[in-house]
């Protein structure tokens, strides 16, 4: 941690004890531990979504569950989160993590690839008019597939929704000239250029972290 991301962290309200285990285990059990939030965008992700009032929340990309404990402590007593993970050997941690943090029942951990759940979901909302749509939308899993993501739960977002999305600025990888050549970096530019040019949308690009782009559905 540098000085200022320490200096922040300091002057930022403290994580759970929950999510703290969650942030410990993620280090001492995968080797990904780069990937988890941390507290300063965990208490950013909790408070935008506070400030949105969502009753229904989807993330896509659980890794350890950070993010959706985050989140799901934004949700009103009969909220509900869903979250999306293709990596079953995570499923005992996340689960855990959930307990700790007395989530359990407002969460559900749906293990598998995010793409064919997706257009479950999508058959399970657009065709079950007593399924709620989401008022906030999480993107946080394979940058390749953001495109995908994107168009696959465009329709399932009520209208006055929210999409974030992390990760957008890549490393900055996003304006170097040229563009490096990798499918993360294509996949981030191309889903950063397709909701820039979406006129069903509002938003903007806030620089916290790695780049969190922040879309309303206003059509
Ligand atoms: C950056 S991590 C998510 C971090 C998490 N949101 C957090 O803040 O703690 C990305 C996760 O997405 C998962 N993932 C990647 N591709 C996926 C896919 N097609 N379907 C579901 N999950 C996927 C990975 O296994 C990984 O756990």
């Amino acid at each position: 941690m540098n000085a200022s991301e320490k200096y922040i962290e300091d002057h930022s309200t403290r994580q759970t004890e929950a999510l703290e285990w969650i942030g410990k285990q993620t280090h001492i059990r995968t080797n990904h531990a780069r990937m988890l939030t941390g507290a300063v965008q965990g208490r950013f992700l909790k408070m935008l979504a506070e400030a949105v009032s969502p009753k229904n929340i989807l993330e896509i990309g659980t890794f350890t569950g950070y993010s959706s404990v985050c989140l799901a402590m934004a949700l009103p007593e009969n909220g509900h989160l869903d979250t999306l993970e293709v990596n079953d050997e995570l499923e005992d941690l996340i689960l855990e993590g959930f307990r700790r943090a007395g989530l359990e029942k407002k969460i559900s951990l749906i293990v598998g690839d995010a793409r064919k759940s997706l257009e479950r979901l999508r058959q399970e909302i657009l065709h079950d008019k007593t399924r709620p749509e989401y008022d906030l939308v999480y993107i946080d899993a394979n940058k390749r597939e953001y495109p995908e993501y994107y168009r696959l739960v465009f329709d399932i977002v009520k209208k006055g929704g929210y999409i974030m999305a992390d990760n957008v600025l890549w490393d900055g990888k996003v304006y170097q000239d040229p563009l490096p050549a990798d499918r993360q970096t294509a996949g981030i530019t191309a889903f950063n250029d397709m909701v820039a040019a979406d006129p069903r949308t509002e938003s903007v690009i806030i620089p916290v972290r790695d780049g969190l782009n922040f879309i309303r559905k206003i059509r």
